[in-house]
């Protein structure tokens, strides 16, 4: 913007009010205020000079939002932003969120948009009827993890920061990368896994994919936001080792691969601070110890003292509120903010500023490439979706076959889950669209059943109250024996099992977790029709979490984990059950034998504090405490140490391949700096197909517990024919074998015999060998940061062998 079209109130005093606070704030502000001078531009003059332009107002305004003014809300319930920003007109109706413009000084407003599997926006714009404005419904994180396959992540990141452009947003708001700590955790769809090797890997894998567009990502939720109840005022209480090797170490490995430009702190409290207002966390940790370079947002309307999250780190309120406005300004006026501190935070959002689209005049279509994005979508989630169980080889389906299509999601696909998660998608394909369209006959008498029941069962659903309020799952229809009957001539039956969750609420055991009467139901009444006659029964699990699986699987022949696989899942269920696409997919995530089994799994998700008022809620809630008494102990990390079985490990996947290990070659017998692992997979079966092969790490028994063993890499092959082989290489170095020793208050690799184990899930390794590390290695230094209250007593583990 040059001077000459500068909006006429840049030209005009600064009021009594201005220089009133500049002057007492000692800023430039006033001097630049009264000066005659060209006003510096942003991108032309230097950042110095725009700060000084700024005033302490404006400089307020740029580290708060500009408000939330979502419909479904009802009024008065969301703080309101400052007067008049709900009037000017959103570039992208339906994003998240806003940045305030200075326009004197040539700051646009950026626009910051979820979600973690698509385009949050609005698909219908008021006055304009012509155009819709649909975004790709991506497959969710907790399948793309399963695809052990960074390169296809990135390949997805791409299309989707495509995306992101094309509608003219700045800021994309994911991905999210919390742990699974849990299964019950609402949002867990919207994360990667339980191993922060694999959450960091798939996040930066999908930043750099999204960021290589040209627009930001923001990784969220930092940190230890592992469930919903009472999600704005929770404190987790968790040890600061636990902090650091499983809750912090993904977001860890994702800034050193792609320092993201921006960063969204969770709302929860970590030991007794909100993450929003922590300094260990967004100043010490994040930015000196990671050398996070970008920007630090909170979540909506997160913590509760805006002034302690700006001196925390926090540059960017968001969705912003008045309140927090005068805050800040009081904050000015009293000292007890600096006006350093506020340049600091205001640079970090200038930074980004310039960094953005909007800033730099980027054109934007409204219109990307959704046909070429739903191929990547369609490619993703057929090459991560696993293959739980087949008996006799009852996948893949030969070409042709009779299908009868049992259970509601066959028919109404759950594409993603819920809440900021959510997209608003063109269409889904179902599992029996993508049959029939692969050349599959779909039972039509069994069709019309399900779609008369779904019709009706549509039309009662209550109308639902906004985005955390969705409308709930369909109970499972009860075909009648008639109808089960007449279905018996087809070739093979096929029952999806369909679960939806998301932010807003935590799942539950009983007809969550665990299958309902009616889904138990059919299931044995499907089995025994077919089974009576010799045909196959094929489960396939259309969920975001992980739900109970061993008190029915006997009653499938094959069980295919579809995930929650976006819009395109129809078409790539088809492929993987013909057999176009061999599946590939592992866990990123244990299927526990029962919820009970879980650490700690009736305390989760907490408990609201002794005293406290208020109910029970993610909105607002009461304070509440959780404290993570499994420690390091979370996922595989606890059921291989602890011996006790799961129903599928992490790590595990079936492939209608199969697959030998060469031997593993370790390039040191001491590791000095870093060693290479190398081995080389054959296709041992008859079809072409992929390996995911996972690196675990058994420790030596040193001053810590270990666990029995921790994954420290992966790699999947090329697509190999029958009998091709192919070579993998992986690096191992003092960091990535480290524990962090709180007493030590630094990350250490013990002396002793380390033991190297390759193979196809963390409980069936083919390989092993063996280095040493002479000498104990301290890798880096740190100090006492996020520590807890109270000491936690976290369970211990068996002794270790040596
Ligand atoms: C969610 C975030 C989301 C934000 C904006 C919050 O409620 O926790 O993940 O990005 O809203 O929609």
């Amino acid at each position: 913007m040059n001077s000459k079209t500068r909006p006429r109130a840049a030209r005009r005093t600064p009021s009594l009010r201005t220089l009133t606070l500049a002057v007492l704030l000692g800023s430039s502000a006033a001097a630049s205020a009264q000066t005659t001078a060209p006003l510096p531009q942003l991108g032309k003059a230097s950042l110095k000079e725009v700060l000084a332009a700024l005033t302490p107002e404006e400089k307020v305004k740029l580290v708060v939002g500009m408000g939330f003014y979502p419909s479904g809300f009802p009024a008065g319930m969301l703080p309101p932003g400052d007067p008049g920003d709900d009037k000017i007109p959103e570039k992208v109706p339906g994003a998240a969120g806003r940045s305030h413009a200075i326009a004197r000084l040539g700051i646009p407003s950026l626009t910051l948009s979820d979600g973690p599997a698509g385009v949050r926006i609005d698909a219908i714009r008021k006055g304009d009827s012509t155009k819709t404005f649909y975004a790709t419904a991506f497959p969710v994180a907790t399948l793309l993890a399963s695809s052990w396959d960074t390169t296809l992540v990135y390949r997805v990141g791409v299309a989707f920061g495509s995306e992101v452009r094309a509608f003219g947003i700045d800021v994309l708001l994911g991905p999210g990368m919390n742990i699974h700590r849990n299964p019950l955790g609402g949002r867990n769809f919207e994360y990667y896994s339980e191993d922060p090797v694999v959450a960091g890997s798939m996040a930066a894998a999908l930043v750099n994919g999204v960021e290589s567009n040209g627009v930001g990502t923001s990784v969220k939720h930092f940190a230890v936001n592992n469930q919903e109840f009472n999600r704005m005022m929770l404190n987790s209480a968790v040890s600061e080792r636990a902090l650091r090797e499983i809750y912090l170490k993904g977001f860890q490995l994702a800034v050193a691969r792609s320092q993201p430009w921006t960063v969204m702190s969770s709302y929860n409290l970590v030991n007794g601070t909100y993450t929003s207002q922590s300094p260990d966390l967004l100043t010490t940790l994040l930015r000196q110890e990671w050398g996070f370079k970008g920007l630090v947002m909170t979540d909506w309307y997160g913590g509760k003292d805006p002034v302690a999250q700006l001196k925390a780190g926090n540059d960017l309120l968001m969705p912003g509120t008045a309140a927090q406005t005068q805050a800040i300004l009081a904050a000015l006026k009293s000292g007890q903010l600096t006006p350093a501190q506020l340049d600091a935070n205001v640079t970090r959002v200038l930074e980004l500023v310039l960094k953005s689209p909007t800033f730099k005049g980027a054109v934007y279509s409204s219109q990307p490439a959704l046909k070429a994005d739903a191929a990547v979508a369609r490619q993703a989630a057929a090459e991560s979706m696993v293959l739980l169980r087949n008996e006799a080889q009852a996948l893949p389906l030969a070409a042709g076959r009779k299908v009868a299509l049992f259970g509601n999601t066959s028919y109404n696909l759950i594409a993603g889950g819920t809440g900021s998660g959510d997209v608003n998608r063109a269409y889904t394909i179902s599992p029996a669209q993508g049959l029939r369209e692969a050349g599959f006959a779909v039972d039509a008498t069994l069709t019309d059943a399900y779609g008369q029941y779904l019709r009706a069962e549509k039309a009662k659903l209550p109308k639902t109250k906004g985005l955390l309020d969705p409308a709930p799952v369909i109970a499972e229809m009860a075909p009648s024996d008639a109808l089960v009957q007449q279905a018996q001539a087809n070739d093979v039956a096929l029952i999806t099992i369909g679960r939806s969750a998301g932010e807003g609420g935590d799942r539950q055991v009983a007809n969550d977790f665990d299958l309902t009467a009616a889904e138990q139901a059919l299931l044995k009444q499907v089995s025994t029709a077919f089974r009576a006659q010799g045909k196959k029964v094929v489960v396939v699990l259309n969920v975001g979490g992980v739900v109970e699986v061993a008190s029915w699987r006997s009653l499938a022949d094959a069980i295919l984990l579809a995930w929650q696989p976006g819009q395109e899942g129809g078409y790539a269920l088809a492929d993987v059950l013909s057999g176009k696409t061999n599946p590939s997919g592992k866990l990123a995530t244990t299927f526990p034998m029962a919820y009970k089994d879980v650490p700690y799994a009736s305390e989760f998700p907490g408990k609201a504090l002794p005293g406290s008022t208020g109910t029970n809620n993610s909105l607002m809630g009461r304070p509440s405490a959780n404290t993570y008494n499994e420690g390091i102990y979370v996922g595989y990390r606890y059921y291989n140490t602890f011996k006790v079985k799961p129903a599928y490990e992490f790590g595990y996947g079936l492939s209608y391949s199969s697959f030998t290990y060469g031997k593993l070659q370790l390039s040191a017998p001491t590791l000095a700096g870093k060693i290479t692992a190398s081995l080389s997979v054959t296709n041992s079966g008859k079809v072409a197909g992929k390996e995911v092969v996972q690196l675990y790490v058994h420790a030596p028994a040193g001053k810590l517990a270990k666990p029995e063993s921790e994954l420290k890499a992966f790699a999947k092959t090329g697509l190999l024919q029958p009998g091709q082989s192919q070579t993998l290489r992986f690096t191992l170095t003092a960091a990535d074998v480290a524990s962090y020793n709180t007493a030590a208050e630094s990350w250490i690799a013990d002396a002793g015999t380390y033991t190297v184990r390759a193979g196809g899930s963390s409980l069936a390794i083919k390989q092993t060998a063996t280095f040493t590390v002479p000498k104990e290695v301290v890798v880096k230094k740190s100090r006492p940061l996020l520590v807890p209250q109270a000491p936690i007593a976290e369970m211990k583990a068996p002794a270790q062998a040596k």
